[in-house]
């Protein structure tokens, strides 16, 4: 599997013997597993994935290639297992996920396992995950789909009356309904005034004519995320309402002109903030212009003013720019787009005029 013989080379660059896994995403990309609550160590020799009872089956199942390895009673003790695996395989220098190891677990394995260095490491596996292979894409490609006919559908329930929470319901139960595993990630449904929230909440607040609507969601398939954006209105839009959206538009189409492979991630931000600030509204767009997804809702390249990677063929990224005005709404335009050479492929394909409910 080729993602493991990057991993391994990776790993004997910098000098590690082996890594332990403990991100669920890093696990699954690496294995396979689709599960909970398991433990991967990767060197040159060892393909060891360490789970309980609950899951034993499932891997075995899941993860070819692997050594399906059982702890808890009556097996060893998690540190005991990972030390019999290290010892087996020869690993001296462990690395692990310095963003996901909890310090209970760091001073329960370095207490446990003398012998072994453990070591922090970050973007290991991340570094892989950044460019998605064909069936990568295709999972996302599904999932930008569905959640594009979800919308389609969820206008229709969206009226005078119903509250955010309804809405919120109304779309996750059409996202599963037309084919998703789950829902991408929790749905934002920020109305009125609260459209002013760039992560909402969705509340009982119950939708009045000439509210702003911000629906940001996604679906998910094969454990592959969409993230999509659209404001829409009810009833007539304000002149104040209409300069505000087309702004957004605008900036959102200038972000996603600017994205091909080989720029820097900062560019697309500058071109889409540039053209928010230029219009007088710079102070009220507060958070970067995008970001990866894949298995993660939220991974690398993080597209900021201070963004210094590179886009690549072949990575998914979300294009959202906002204005917030605190105390009287806001819009968000968000798509999710693959890097090509010359450009981009958006493959959330909602219409992005003003909808007018
Ligand atoms: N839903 C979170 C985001 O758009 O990043
Ligand atoms: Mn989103
Ligand atoms: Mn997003």
């Amino acid at each position: 599997m080729y993602r493991i013989e990057k991993l391994v080379e990776r790993l004997k660059s910098e000098g590690f013997d082996g890594i332990l896994l403990i991100k669920d995403s890093n696990i699954r990309y690496m294995s396979g597993y689709t599960g909970a609550d398991s433990y991967v160590i990767i060197s040159e020799t060892a393909r060891a994935f360490i789970t309980d009872s609950r899951y034993t089956e499932q891997a075995e199942a899941e993860c070819t290639g692997f050594e399906v390895i059982k702890w808890r009673h009556p097996a060893a003790g998690l540190e005991e297992t990972i030390q019999g695996v290290c010892s087996k395989h020869g690993i001296k220098k462990l690395a692990f996920e310095r963003d996901k190891m909890t310090y209970d677990l760091f001073e329960r394995l370095s207490n446990g396992m003398k012998s072994i260095e453990l070591i922090p490491s970050s973007g290991l596996v991340e570094g892989i995950r950044y460019v998605k292979c064909q069936e990568e894409i295709e999972n996302i490609r599904r999932a930008a789909e569905i959640a594009d006919n979800a919308f389609d559908e969820v206008l229709k329930y969206i009226r005078v009356g119903v509250s955010e929470k309804d809405i919120e319901r109304e779309l996750q139960y059409l996202i599963k309904k037309k084919g998703a595993d789950d829902i991408g990630f929790p749905i934002i449904v920020a109305s009125g005034k609260r459209s002013s929230l760039p992560h909402a909440i969705p509340s009982d607040k119950r939708i009045e004519s000439g509210d702003f609507i911000t629906l940001d969601f996604g679906a998910m398939v094969n454990g592959y995320r969409s993230d999509m954006t659209r404001t829409i209105i009810v009833g007539e839009p304000t002149d104040k309402q209409k300069e505000i959206y087309d702004i957004v538009k605008a900036a959102q189409a200038a972000g996603e002109q600017a994205i091909k492979a080989g720029v820097q991630g900062s560019v697309p931000d500058d071109s889409a903030r540039g053209y928010i600030s230029q219009a007088g509204y710079g102070d009220n767009f507060g958070h970067g212009l995008g970001h990866g997804v894949g298995l993660d809702i939220h991974e690398e390249p993080f597209m900021s003013t201070r963004c210094e990677k590179i886009l690549q063929i072949g990575n998914v990224i979300t294009v959202e720019p906002g204005i917030y005005i605190p105390d009287w709404g806001g819009v968000r335009i968000e798509d999710t787009v693959l890097v090509k050479e010359d450009g981009i492929e958006i493959l959330t394909k909602s219409p992005k005029d003003l909808i007018i409910l």
